[in-house]
């Protein structure tokens, strides 16, 4: 039987080490903002980079495939849950991203471990950045191939490692392309040419690339001005950027074609609902028309970047729109959210175990919405959390 007492002392541990973690009920009626128990805050925690969630446009385009399609997918893929419009949307993404071909899922969670899980088995080695998104962990930890992690974006180990590691049926490496709790981007040419070099797949993941990185956001092997057939998976997610929901695997012909096969998560379960993917198809047909969104997400971004790491506090290496300010202990990471809080701003703290231990933070997610009032304002009350708190002097 199950005890009541085995969640207390769960929970209760969590609680004594600053881990315990609670929902908010949260509306959210304008893209920078949010209102939180009647209180309108700025938003600094959504993905939502582009401000494409509340857009009129894709709103429309929800509603259109709701009166074409209805609410639900009503099955799988497989069974009678394709619409021409999923087929539509693939077709986009391709050449959105370039690529031969691409297969939606139904979530980034879904499509990281679908994919690792359906390419990688036993016989087989991983080679991943210690610092991935956990989804692409738990995809290694499924495919029962063996997993070396890398320390975070070292080339001189994972190279070392390559080397070492004989006798194993394929290889793989991979890593997120924008890391999401740090901000700095991996290096892709390099991870390239050691695939290259020692006969590896490489799978990346674009969940925060997409929508911007690149003029044109089309993810990291346009930032980089990488051909996009240099990578053999470019898989990215619909929930940030593009502001609806669900994931994309996107590269050549044959790889779609053994997804549909071989993917659990693609196969074992209902397709994504018509409003979802029309959506996604406004989103993208907003980004091949127009990158004035993605130009002031780059220009908030740089903003906020300089102004703290001028003001002396520690932002670690990023060089995105995900900002991580460094604080430390968890309980601390907690009091100074609480404070932004008091103050008009909401910010979640960031802890173990999404991130390493001591290195409890706050993660500012810049968007495009965010107007240089909000941002100046924002720097200023960090400021003087800084000073209470003591991060900086
Ligand atoms: C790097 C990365 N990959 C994958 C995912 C999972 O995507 P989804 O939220 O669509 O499941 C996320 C975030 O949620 C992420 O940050």
């Amino acid at each position: 039987m199950l005890s009541p007492y085995m969640f207390d002392k769960t929970i209760g541990g969590f609680k004594k080490r600053g881990l315990y973690r609670v929902l908010r009920t949260c509306s959210q009626f304008k893209s920078s903002k949010l209102v939180l128990d009647g209180k309108e805050l700025i938003n600094f925690s959504s993905n939502n980079y582009l401000g494409l969630a509340g857009d009129p446009v894709l709103k429309e385009a929800a509603c259109k495939a709701i009166e074409k399609h209805g609410c639900g997918s009503t099955a799988s893929r497989l069974m009678c849950g394709n619409l021409a419009l999923n087929e539509e949307l693939e077709r986009r993404i391709a050449g959105f991203k370039r690529t031969e071909a691409a297969l939606i899922f139904s979530s980034g969670y879904m499509a990281n471990i679908g994919v690792i899980s359906a390419l990688m088995g036993r016989q087989d080695v991983i080679f991943a950045d210690k610092y991935n998104h956990a989804s692409l962990v738990d995809g290694c930890i499924l495919s029962r191939a063996k997993l070396i992690r890398y320390p975070h974006k070292d080339m001189k180990y994972l190279e070392q490692v390559l080397k070492n590691t004989g006798k194993y049926g394929r290889r793989l490496i991979v890593t997120d392309s924008v890391f999401s709790m740090d901000g700095d981007i991996a290096p892709l040419p390099e991870i390239v040419k050691l695939a290259n070099t020692y006969g590896c797949i490489v799978m990346i993941d674009d969940a925060h690339a997409t929508g911007v990185l690149g003029r044109t956001g089309r993810g990291s092997a346009e930032y980089f001005g990488i051909p996009e057939e240099a990578v053999d998976i470019h898989m990215g997610t619909f929930g940030k950027a593009l502001g609806s929901f669900g994931a994309y695997v996107a590269g050549s012909k044959k790889l779609r074609e053994f997804l549909i096969n071989k993917a659990r998560s693609f196969i074992f379960t209902t397709a994504l609902p018509p409003s979802v993917i029309g959506s996604v198809i406004a989103a993208i047909s907003i980004l091949e028309m127009d990158n004035t969104r993605i130009k002031t997400l780059n220009k908030n971004a740089d903003y906020f970047r300089n102004q703290l790491r001028k003001k002396g506090f520690n932002i670690l290496n990023t060089e995105t729109q995900i900002i991580p300010l460094i604080i430390g202990e968890n309980n601390k990471a907690i009091q100074f959210s609480k404070f932004l809080m008091q103050n008009g701003i909401f910010a979640v703290p960031i802890r173990p175990p999404t991130v390493p231990s001591y290195t409890a933070r706050i993660r500012f997610s810049i968007t495009a919405a965010h107007s240089k009032e909000e941002l100046g304002y924002t720097i200023e009350i960090i400021k003087k959390a800084g000073k209470k708190f003591g991060i900086t002097q």
